[in-house]
């Protein structure tokens, strides 16, 4: 459409004759929000004077006005009102044949085509198209659920980027930097303003240390923004909290150990010293550790055989 309407302003161009409008041939990407300029000049003669000049900018598709100038002053009575306060020459230059539109705080609405309309004795048309243009946020990305995943599990990988325009061009990417194409779903919303929220989710299955990248990319920007989430293994997300306490428990069951050992060490040396003693004095019942009930009946064995050790 764009090329077609450029035809149009080249065969005007053409049937006008006289006069030589210079244009840019390229559309002019404005950035939303901030101010475009929309070239437009031609070579005045010699003897040219403001006032001779008319010069109309308007939509080329609704003929509507968007700013125009003649009798040597702007003439804003008919302009459209999305355009209020939003267009100005650059008057300085106007007597040099610079007939360019400022226009302030593009918005997603002002993409389109602009005809420079000009009038001295000959006049002449020219087309300017205007591209918008707005950058993409960083984008998040998440995992959910972002708990208790196990290897094997379905998990959902969220990429959101916003306020951009035009539509972004989404690519995953794993862990080695190999295009995803499968188990994608992007949705593409325009807000109030006409920029667009980028949602994408990627359907994985969890394995851990792999890594998955979102990209997005503003094709007339030629601007890219990326970011990544990795899936932590089991491992490595083992809390430090619990690793203490398992540190702790060791300790303790060492110290307990050692203990448990020594005490037993103590006790047969003790029960080889008694046994000695026994065998001389026939002497019972000196140990007062030993729990008394069960010891009754193990006493009487111990009568028969003359040795303890069997108890423990
Ligand atoms: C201006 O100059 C052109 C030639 O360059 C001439 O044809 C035209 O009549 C002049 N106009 C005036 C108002 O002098
Ligand atoms: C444009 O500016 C004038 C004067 O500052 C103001 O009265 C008017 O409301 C403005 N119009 C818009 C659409 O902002
Ligand atoms: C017209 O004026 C604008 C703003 O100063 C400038 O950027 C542009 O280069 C000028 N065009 C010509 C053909 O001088
Ligand atoms: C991934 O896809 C993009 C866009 O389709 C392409 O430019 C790029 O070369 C691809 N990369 C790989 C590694 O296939
Ligand atoms: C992804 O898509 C492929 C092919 O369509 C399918 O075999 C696989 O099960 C899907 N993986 C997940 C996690 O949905």
């Amino acid at each position: 459409m764009l090329s077609s309407l450029l035809a149009l302003g080249m065969l005007v161009l053409s049937l006008a004759g006289a006069m030589d409008l210079q244009v840019p041939e390229e559309p002019v990407v404005g950035l939303f929000g901030h101010d475009a300029t929309l070239h437009c000049s031609f070579s005045p003669d010699a003897n040219f004077s403001l006032n001779d000049l008319t010069l109309i900018w308007h939509l080329t598709d609704t003929q509507r006005s968007v700013h125009r100038f003649s009798g040597g002053q702007d003439q804003l009575a008919d302009q459209s009102k999305g355009y209020a306060n939003r267009t100005t020459l650059f008057y300085d230059q106007l007597a040099q044949g610079n007939v360019s539109l400022l226009l302030r705080r593009v918005e997603i609405s002002d993409e389109g085509t602009f005809t420079c309309f000009v009038r001295v004795r000959d006049y002449s048309s020219a087309a300017v198209a205007l591209q918008v243009a707005a950058p993409y946020s960083k984008p998040t990305v998440n995992l959910e659920p972002h708990k208790d995943l196990k290897p094997g599990d379905l998990a959902s990988v969220t990429c959101h980027a916003s306020r951009g325009y035009p539509e972004a061009n989404i690519l995953w990417q794993d862990s080695q930097g190999s295009n995803i194409t499968e188990n994608i779903t992007t949705s593409q919303v325009a807000n109030e303003e006409g920029l667009f929220e980028v949602n994408s989710v990627l359907q994985v299955l969890v394995e851990p240390g792999s890594t998955y990248s979102c990209l997005v990319h503003n094709p007339v920007l030629q601007q890219e923004t990326k970011a990544s989430v990795t899936i932590t293994g089991q491992p490595l997300a083992f809390p430090t909290a619990a690793l203490w306490l398992t540190v702790a428990l060791a300790v303790c069951v060492v110290v307990l150990l050692v203990v448990f050992l020594y005490v037993c060490q103590k006790k047969i040396r003790q029960s080889a010293e008694e046994e000695e003693e026994n065998a001389g004095t026939e002497e019972q019942e000196e140990e007062g550790e030993e729990p008394k009930t069960a010891l009754q009946p193990l006493k009487n064995l111990e009568d028969n055989d003359g040795n303890e050790q069997d108890i423990d």
